[in-house]
């Protein structure tokens, strides 16, 4: 059985933006996630409060995120690394938190410097505290499937960094497929595995890049499995800087020309995700990837 709404969660602005050549201004920026909001993504990644010599081109969020943290209706997390991340984040008055581990060694090590349980052990403290201070705090997980220098990733890997992660406190979770190489009976096998294991279907969030096409029937499998949140990013934007082989996100305009068909709620208005996805990519001098803004841009 389908949902009858998805919850998107969008991520354009950080996901995208973060893996960009072109250097964003800031206000451009805060113009990208007000027209989001406009156009009916009510949550909507920000930015990151990461070391701003590892991606620079988020180094802004300081000036990026006053200008948008009192949109109504709009949820903005903000990804945090560690405690030094937290403590900027809450200074701002951020509300919902993102950490992000991963189910590899090599990409723990190319992403955070640090092997996978001693990020864990950074992490910790961050969600303990993001909790006590009444945040709601994502787990992102990263190369859930595949991984650039390992291969295929076992599933009990998965499982264990999932499960990590919720025993600290997170509140849901994301499962990354961060080079897009997931296919949907993969997908499948991976919710099975975390169900058997006491990780219910409700904390789960998918977040499909497409670097081999299948991003919308890996996303078409977790819904049907009973998945309700869906991570893309507006125009297909994204990438991951510390992933080779990593690619764009779902767009999020492909995600919503398939759900509108299925007749699954999302609150989006497509016409205005395009218009804003456009006008993105112009201010990148380079055209956006997703197929259904395409189509819809040349009718
Ligand atoms: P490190 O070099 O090990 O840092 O990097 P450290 O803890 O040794 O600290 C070194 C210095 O950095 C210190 O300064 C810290 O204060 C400072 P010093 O004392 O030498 O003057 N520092 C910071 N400054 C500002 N903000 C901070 C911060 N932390 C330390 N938060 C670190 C470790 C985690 C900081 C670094 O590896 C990092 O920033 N990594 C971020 C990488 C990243 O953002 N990747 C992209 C997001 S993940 C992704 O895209 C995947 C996802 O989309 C899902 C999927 O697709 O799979 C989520
Ligand atoms: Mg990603």
């Amino acid at each position: 059985d389908l949902p009858g709404r998805v919850r998107i969660h969008e991520v354009g602005p950080r996901d995208g933006l973060q893996n960009e050549k072109t250097t964003v201004p800031t206000e451009v920026k805060a113009e990208f996630i007000r027209r989001l909001a406009d156009a009916g993504l009510t949550t909507i990644e920000a930015t990151s409060f990461v070391h701003p010599k590892w991606v620079p081109q988020l180094a802004d969020a300081e000036e990026l995120f006053p200008q948008v943290r009192d949109l109504r209706g709009v949820h903005l997390p903000v990804l945090v690394p560690n405690t030094r991340g937290l403590d900027r984040a809450l200074a701002l008055g951020a509300r919902r938190l993102a950490v992000f581990a991963s189910a590899t060694e090599s990409f723990a090590k190319a992403n955070l410097n640090r092997t996978v349980e001693e990020s864990l052990a950074v992490f910790a403290p961050v969600v303990g505290r993001a909790k006590d201070e009444g945040a709601h705090v994502r787990g992102y997980v990263s190369m859930c499937f595949g991984d650039p220098w390992e291969g295929a990733v076992p599933l009990h890997q998965v499982v264990h960094v999932c499960r990590a992660l919720l025993d600290m406190g997170c509140d849901e979770l994301s499962l990354g497929d961060t080079i897009g190489v997931a296919t949907p009976g993969h997908v499948l096998e991976l919710l099975s595995a975390l169900n058997e294991s006491g990780v219910p279907t409700n904390v789960i969030g998918v977040h499909f890049h497409d670097t081999y096409g299948q991003a919308l029937a890996n996303t078409y499998a977790a819904l049907e499995h009973g998945v309700t949140t869906v991570d893309a990013s507006a125009g297909g934007l994204g990438g991951c800087p510390y992933a080779k082989s990593a690619t764009g996100n779902l767009a999020t305009e492909d995600l919503v020309w398939m759900l509108q068909g299925l007749g699954i709620e999302t609150g989006v208005d497509l016409g205005r995700l395009v218009a804003t996805s456009a006008w993105m990519a112009e201010r990148l001098g380079r055209p956006s990837p997703s197929r259904t803004l395409r189509a819809l841009s040349h009718k």
